[in-house]
């Protein structure tokens, strides 16, 4: 269901806390933070910490927590490996969906805006609610199935077919990490998110539809055979230069296509 206004709980209203760094730090940048708790009644609001740098490591999750240990233990985001691997840090900083661990905060220009991934139900603070993207993510089946007895050893691939799945540059689909900074991006998604499954799962059908070990590529490709589930793509290519991992969901999805004419 579209919604071109915001609900009136999600508008950011009123004035946020502010805290300031300490005297005499030298290196200070502000961080304005989005913040909401579904524990109390309030809408949402932005609050601005001011850190100093010298204080915290140089990256953007460094400073969230910095911020969450020694100004404010509630503000609360999702976190684990700190090496952009785990894709759980998606956010949107200085207006780009991107991962905290792996933005540097010198990359940033003046006051640092953080808010959650756009479009998403929030759970609090910067947690966006990944239930549906999760259930859509089932929803494609991403596991091998093959039909084929199972070989004595492990079913092997030709450099060149693992090339499909690794890309030549080290950059293909089975490089994703399932940020979904992608699927936050786009704007057939924001709209048709409940039907349209976005760049970043259709990114992870074509990881199983390439794979020459998987065996149910018909079945796969009769899945997406909708004018919702794959079709909503308008080629916009903001998944593409959003993706921090420099994948590309984008010709992804335009390779399930070519798929789709050719077996017709
Ligand atoms: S290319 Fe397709 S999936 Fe990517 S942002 Fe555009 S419409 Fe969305
Ligand atoms: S394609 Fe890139 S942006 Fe999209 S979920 Fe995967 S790693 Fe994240
Ligand atoms: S903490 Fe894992 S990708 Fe940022």
């Amino acid at each position: 269901m579209v919604h071109f206004t915001l609900p009136q709980h999600s508008k950011i209203t009123g004035e946020g806390k502010k805290h300031q760094a300490p005297e005499g730090a030298a290196h200070k940048r502000v961080f304005k933070t989005y913040r909401w708790n579904p524990d109390d009644a309030d809408n949402p609001r932005i609050d601005e910490f001011e850190i100093d740098l010298d204080k915290c490591g140089p990256m953007v999750l460094d400073a969230l927590i910095y911020i969450k240990d020694n100004i404010d233990s509630t503000l609360t985001f999702r976190r684990s490996c700190r090496e952009g691997i785990c894709g759980s840090c998606a956010m949107n900083i200085d207006g780009t969906n991107t991962l905290a661990c792996t933005k540097a905060i010198e990359d940033c220009s003046g006051d640092i805006k953080i808010t959650p991934l756009p479009h998403m139900p929030v759970v609090k603070d910067l947690v966006p609610d990944l239930n549906h993207v999760y259930a859509q993510y089932t929803s494609i089946e991403p596991w091998m199935k093959t039909e084929s007895p199972a070989p004595e050893r492990e079913r092997l691939q030709s450099a060149e077919d693992a090339n499909l799945l690794n890309g030549e540059d080290g950059h293909g689909p089975a490089g994703c990490i399932l940020c979904f900074c992608c699927s936050t991006s786009c704007p057939s998604y924001w709209w048709n998110g409940d039907r349209f499954l976005g760049p970043a799962i259709l990114l992870q059908a074509y990881r199983w539809i390439a794979d020459t070990r998987d065996e149910a590529t018909g079945e796969r490709l009769d899945v997406l055979e909708d004018p919702f589930k794959l079709y909503r793509c308008h080629t916009i290519m903001n998944c593409t230069n959003t993706c921090p991992k420099g994948l590309n969901p984008a010709k992804a999805i335009a390779e399930i296509k070519k798929l789709m004419v050719a077996r017709r």
